[in-house]
């Protein structure tokens, strides 16, 4: 086992689905490996359920960690996770933000302001709280590090989830901002744009015909899952990392790189 985060307090934002014996979420997995390289790893979460019994395996298998409730678009819950994981660790050192909703795909014509305005809440007032409620914390601790988990859909659309697809753009240039403003104190803000994954997420939504069409379409030939993204959301989490900020690490299986079948 590495001591690769040896000394470092994460604060892991949708992070509930970190027991591998049940499912693997982006952020659940990147807790679970912060935690085994010798992190201490606080997940936060609206699935109260999920993220109590992953931490319950976690702590049962001697790593150090802790849930939190906290709804993204909630101010105060951002502020009572930071002061808590603080006041308990004396310290922030790594932010990863992963909570998200889909739009259901719908069409511009009959999205719902509602509909389209949670997605907002979501993803986009969510990284804003979230950047504005650790950087005091990071600061005191010396520097950090925020990853915001976004999606190839910041680069590319499908028809329908135009929501979604916006919302993650928008996180791009907002991990820019924040990378702008915070570098002096030593803080970097970083976006992964995974591509399709097999998680929480999307088993619902993924059958298995969708699964071998999305598969043609992935110059690697198959779907993720998260264990294929974890990698570079530690890389970016981590002091390997200590000169990237303002920066966006797709991580598609190749998608984005490519047009399409021509034939
Ligand atoms: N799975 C994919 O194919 C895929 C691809 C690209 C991007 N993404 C994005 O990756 C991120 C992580 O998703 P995942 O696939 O690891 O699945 P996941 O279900 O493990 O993670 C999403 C988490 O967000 C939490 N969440 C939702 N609303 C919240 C809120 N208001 N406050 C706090 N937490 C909230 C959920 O409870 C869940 O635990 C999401 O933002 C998703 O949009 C997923």
């Amino acid at each position: 086992m590495s001591n690769r985060f040896a000394g470092k307090v994460a604060l892991v934002v949708g992070g509930a689905h970190a027991d591998e014996s049940v499912s693997l979420g982006f952020a659940g997995l990147s807790a679970l490996e912060i935690a085994r390289a010798g992190g201490k790893v606080v997940i936060a979460d609206i699935d109260d359920e999920a993220g109590e019994r992953s931490v319950a395996k976690m702590r049962d298998n001697g790593l150090a960690a802790r849930y939190v409730h906290l709804d993204v678009t909630s101010e105060p819950d951002w502020r009572s996770a930071v002061e808590s994981t603080t006041s308990e660790h004396g310290r922030l050192d790594i932010m990863i933000m992963a909570a998200g909703i889909n739009d259901r795909g719908n069409p511009i014509e009959t999205t719902d302001v509602k509909d389209w305005q949670r997605v907002m809440d979501v993803t986009n007032l969510g990284m804003f709280l979230g950047v504005k409620s650790v950087v005091g914390a990071m600061r005191e601790s010396g520097g950090g590090s925020i990853v915001l988990i976004s999606s190839m859909m910041a680069h590319i659309v499908r028809d329908g989830s135009s929501a979604y697809a916006t919302s993650r753009a928008g996180m791009t240039h907002f991990a820019r901002s924040a990378a702008v403003q915070h570098g002096p104190d030593n803080i970097r803000v970083n976006t992964v744009l995974p591509g399709w994954a097999l998680t929480p997420f999307t088993t619902d939504a993924f059958d298995d015909e969708m699964m071998a069409r999305f598969a043609r379409r992935v110059p690697l030939g198959r779907v993720a899952d998260a264990s294929d993204i974890v990698g570079s959301i530690l890389f970016l989490a981590s002091d390997e990392s200590t000169y990237v900020t303002g920066s966006e690490l797709l991580v598609d299986g190749g998608v984005t790189a490519w047009i399409g079948p021509t034939d």
